[in-house]
């Protein structure tokens, strides 16, 4: 990545001293190829009000804005620091003075990995008083998920309990997190502005990517087409994972292995004329968008989330006829057609549009390294169908692109980068990783890319799906890899070939004793997929592997983990 220029110009309001210090802040910025934040020791001019900007992130968006902060801080005249939660040493928080959090949460309303060991620091109590801090939190998250910015909320609520100054209210984001995220800057720097230093009082707090950061972006998405589609599951399976080639040619868009692609789905026609028929309209309707005026159809299909309603749309329909979902059942209400076809009154077409949510790309793990496949960015997709109260249901994106997305011809793509899921910089160290199902996608990308850069590290795959015949996920593939010796090891786990399952866990205790001797070899370890049983389930053989293998005490293996997550070689991209 090239500096911006002109980096601090002269004509901006600083001293030439300031001047000096933020040009070696940008030069630090974008001397990293692959997302690294500035050090946090770089000392400023006495003179700037010192900010550290903190966050915790599992799949980059924190992160992302964390850095877009730092810059609309440092325009501002902040001395701003951007440190990864992950390797911040909470002992050094009542040294801050002025502190932005910017969390994600993930799994259940926990902490994204990285913000664990920070977390568990602040609700130990155990850290010195931060009487002389002053903070503000921005919290990330998702709506549909029951413990909403549940992370965020628990940092806001433990730097208080630590003795620290909330300097402005915490802003809570849904998806669609520009808005709030830029408004919650303005106010959190404007009244940390306030408190020392020289930081000026320029009243907007410019989020505004640099020339090198525009282009295509999850604004603007790439129009990017369709090169190829095949199904990776044979005839009979159960499963149904497609295999999808974009082309990124004249985008411009570079990414990494270990990034994801964000996609933008249309909303399936079916769908979209049930909801026609629902207002009693015929589609034609002229509607006015953040994109202009389209036509209703066009609206419902390319602009308007028709997945789980607004609360908005909720209280426009008022009591549903289909009632609460009985305890422990699938809400009744999955979908803002369900609520239209149980509402008593038909709303008026402004009403109803007035309450509905921009559709929200899905983003999915890129399966191809940009070395074997140049121009080319490739991704592993599980279609999801189900039924519901009746109906048979559709994954917007997922079903988009089985279904619709070679006839169409385009999808609107964009990278979204992940600095939390990289191969080790140093090619000869050995990798292990854990991919059941469509968590194959990355390690696909990244077997492909250590065999382009000739990294000489041994590579260990444990993979496993439903049934070896029919769900050996770029089976040809792998076995070349392992007969050409690329792939050192190969261990699967087909949970239904026999009575019993058998996961890619028991694999690992299996064989513990080189599991083990491969971390002491300095292996780092990856998985992916499943967040809400695989994941949870491989963190536990892991550590039992270490303590079976390495003969540890829970509480030994515990503080081993803890260490693999703290030089970065254990990491987890997981949905
Ligand atoms: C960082 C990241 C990487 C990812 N990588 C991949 C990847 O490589 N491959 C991949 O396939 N996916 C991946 N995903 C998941 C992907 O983003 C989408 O969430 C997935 O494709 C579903 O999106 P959709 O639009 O098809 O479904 P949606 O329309 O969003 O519907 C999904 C929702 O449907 C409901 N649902 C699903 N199944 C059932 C069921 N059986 N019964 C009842 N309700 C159900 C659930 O509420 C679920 O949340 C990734 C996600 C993240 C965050
Ligand atoms: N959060 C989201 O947005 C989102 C969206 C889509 C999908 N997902 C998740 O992503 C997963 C990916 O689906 P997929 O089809 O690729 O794979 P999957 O459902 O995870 O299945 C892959 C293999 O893992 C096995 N498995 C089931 N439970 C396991 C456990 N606790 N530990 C280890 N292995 C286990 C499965 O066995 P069995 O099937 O025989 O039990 C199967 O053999 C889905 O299960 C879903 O939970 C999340
Ligand atoms: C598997 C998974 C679990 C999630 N769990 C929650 C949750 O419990 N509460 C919430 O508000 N958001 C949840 N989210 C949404 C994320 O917080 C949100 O997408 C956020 O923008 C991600 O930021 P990051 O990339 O910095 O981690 C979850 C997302 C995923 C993929």
């Amino acid at each position: 990545m090239n500096p911006p220029t002109p980096l601090i110009p002269d004509s901006a309001p600083f001293t030439p001293e300031q001047r000096a210090w933020l040009n070696g802040f940008f030069a630090g910025m974008y001397s990293r190829s692959s997302g690294g934040v500035p050090a946090l020791a770089t000392a400023a001019p006495a003179a700037l009000t010192p900010l550290t900007i903190i966050f915790g992130s599992q799949t980059g968006t924190s992160e992302a804005i964390a850095k877009k902060a730092a810059k609309a801080a440092i325009k501002r005249g902040f001395a701003a620091t951007v440190a990864d939660m992950g390797t911040f040493d909470a002992g050094k928080l009542p040294a801050a003075k002025n502190v932005l959090i910017i969390t994600s949460t993930y799994g259940d309303g926990e902490a994204p990995d990285n913000a664990k060991a920070l977390h568990a620091a602040l609700s130990s109590g155990k850290v010195p008083s931060l009487i002389d801090v002053r903070f503000s939190v921005c919290a990330l998250g998702d709506t549909n998920y029951t413990h909403f910015c549940k992370c965020g909320r628990e940092f806001d609520a433990l730097l208080e309990k630590c003795g620290a100054t909330r300097a402005t209210a915490r802003v809570d984001c849904d998806l669609d997190y520009e808005a709030p995220f830029t408004s919650w800057l303005d106010a959190a720097l404007g009244a940390l502005s306030t408190s020392a230093g020289s930081a000026t009082t320029t009243p907007t707090a410019s989020t505004e990517e640099s020339s090198e950061d525009s282009g295509y972006s999850k604004k603007n998405p790439f129009p990017a087409p369709v090169l190829a589609f095949r199904p990776l599951n044979v005839t009979g399976s159960a499963k149904e994972v497609n295999h999808f080639e974009f082309s990124l040619e004249g985008s411009n868009l570079a990414y990494e292995t270990g990034d994801a692609l964000g996609v933008y789905p249309q909303n399936c026609p079916d769908l979209v004329s049930d909801v026609v028929r629902a207002l009693g309209c015929d589609g034609e309707e002229a509607v006015a968008t953040s994109e202009g005026e389209l036509p209703l159809r066009t609206a419902l299909t390319v602009h308007y989330d028709l997945g789980r309603p607004s609360q908005a749309l909720i209280d426009l329909l008022g009591p549903v006829a289909a009632g609460p979902a009985a305890a422990g059942k699938a809400p009744a209400i999955r979908d803002v057609l369900d609520l239209l076809l149980g509402a008593e009154t038909k709303p008026t077409l402004a009403a109803f549009i007035a309450t509905l949510k921009k559709i929200q790309p899905r983003l999915y793990s890129i399966s191809s390294s940009p070395k074997a496949h140049p121009g080319q960015v490739h991704l592993t997709v599980g279609a999801v169908r189900y039924e519901a109260n009746g109906r048979k249901r559709k994954g917007v994106c997922s079903m988009f692109l089985a279904e619709r997305a070679m006839a169409v011809g385009k999808a609107g793509v964009f990278i979204h980068s992940n600095s939390n899921f990289r191969l080790p910089t140093d090619g000869s160290k050995p990798v292990i990783m854990c991919g059941p199902g469509t968590g194959i996608a990355p390690f696909r990308a990244f077997l492909e890319e250590r065999r382009a850069t000739g990294a000489k590290g041994k590579n260990w795959l444990f993979f496993g799906d439903q049934r070896s015949t029919t769900d050996f996920l770029y089976r040809d593939e792998l076995l070349t890899m392992q007969q050409e010796g690329h792939l050192s090891r190969l261990d699967l786990a087909w949970s239904r070939d026999q009575t019993e399952k058998i996961y890619v866990q028991q694999r690992m205790i299996e064989q513990a004793a080189e599991f083990f001797a491969w971390l002491e070899s300095g292996a780092s370890f990856y998985v992916c997929g499943d967040a809400s049983r695989m994941a949870k389930d491989v963190d536990a053989a892991l550590h039992k592997v270490i303590e079976i293998a390495g003969n540890r005490t829970p509480t030994q293996a515990a503080d081993y983990v803890q260490a693999l997550k703290n030089a970065k070689r254990y990491q987890r991209d997981v949905y």
